[in-house]
């Protein structure tokens, strides 16, 4: 018996980074899962990898009506939800506070933040229906400690903490548990593209934000996968309102 056999999961942003590694290790581990994204190519192609345990879904998290049909779809397609990881996020312009527009300040939160309550308002029926389930939300160590960039990410994964906490105590006669996961910086596109905007050396600018975490380097997709699988999984059963901090020691200090 695998660890969540039987499971249906719903992954947001599953088609590339932290997304499409727990997309593989939650198929791997015995669930079926619904991919959402707004890139067709790359979610269609990873959720063919695995026949009929994965179907992908176009959704955009920050429009409501776009999560309530993805909730119907997924639902049409699996009969159930028993996971709900919400993982997609963007990193937003990267500038002081005293220069970023409006318009940048409220993309970011559309996404990071208003993608969170609509895929959670829209699963918790769901949910309910399954018997109770786990809501994963992707916060960040920026959830938890400051930096001096990126200040409308930062504070949307504070958003994403608090929200996890209140939804925790919400939902927990209904056995539905919520938690956030901190991870430090874990190489994928995102942090590929936010380096990569900074100019300079990619392989050097990679060592560099390595060494801010003790055990000396980022981490990888597969890290933060391994705590969902758990999140998701019975054997965090009396696990919820907590932080899983993936990090290797960054926020330590
Ligand atoms: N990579 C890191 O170092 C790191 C650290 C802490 C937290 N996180 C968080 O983990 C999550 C995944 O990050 P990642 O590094 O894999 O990012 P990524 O950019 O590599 O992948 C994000 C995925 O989300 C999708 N997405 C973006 N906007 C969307 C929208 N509006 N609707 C649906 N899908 C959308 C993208 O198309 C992409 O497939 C994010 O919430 C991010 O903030 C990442």
């Amino acid at each position: 018996m695998s660890r969540l056999d039987g499971k249906v999961a719903l992954v947001t942003g599953g088609a590339l980074g932290i997304g499409a590694a727990c997309v593989n290790r939650l198929v791997e581990a015995g669930a079926r899962v619904a991919v959402a994204d707004v890139l067709d190519g790359p979610g269609r192609q990873l959720a063919e990898r695995f026949g009929d345990r994965a179907r992908y879904f176009h959704a955009d998290v920050a429009v409501e009506a776009e999560v309530q049909r993805l909730l119907a779809d997924m639902l049409a397609a699996f009969g159930r939800l028993d996971v709900l990881v919400n993982n997609a996020g963007i990193a937003g312009a990267n500038k002081p506070t005293h220069e970023i527009t409006e318009a940048e300040w409220d993309r970011v939160q559309a996404v990071n933040v208003k993608g969170v309550f609509f895929c959670t308002k829209h699963a918790i029926a769901p949910l309910r229906a399954a018997g109770g389930g786990s809501i994963i939300n992707l916060s960040s160590i920026y959830g938890l400690v400051g930096a001096p960039d990126v200040p409308p990410y930062h504070a949307s994964k504070g958003a994403v903490r608090l929200m996890s906490k209140t939804d925790a105590l919400l939902y927990a006669a209904d056995r539905i548990r919520v938690n956030s996961i901190h991870p430090g910086y874990i190489w994928t596109p995102m942090v590929e593209h936010h380096l990569a905007a900074t100019g300079g050396d990619l392989e050097q600018l990679r060592r560099e934000v390595g060494a801010l975490h003790p055990l000396g380097h980022m981490g990888e997709p597969d890290d933060i996968a391994w705590g969902v699988v758990y999140l998701a999984s019975d054997e965090s059963k009396f696990v919820t309102g907590s932080e899983l901090v993936i990090d290797g020691g960054y926020s330590c200090r």
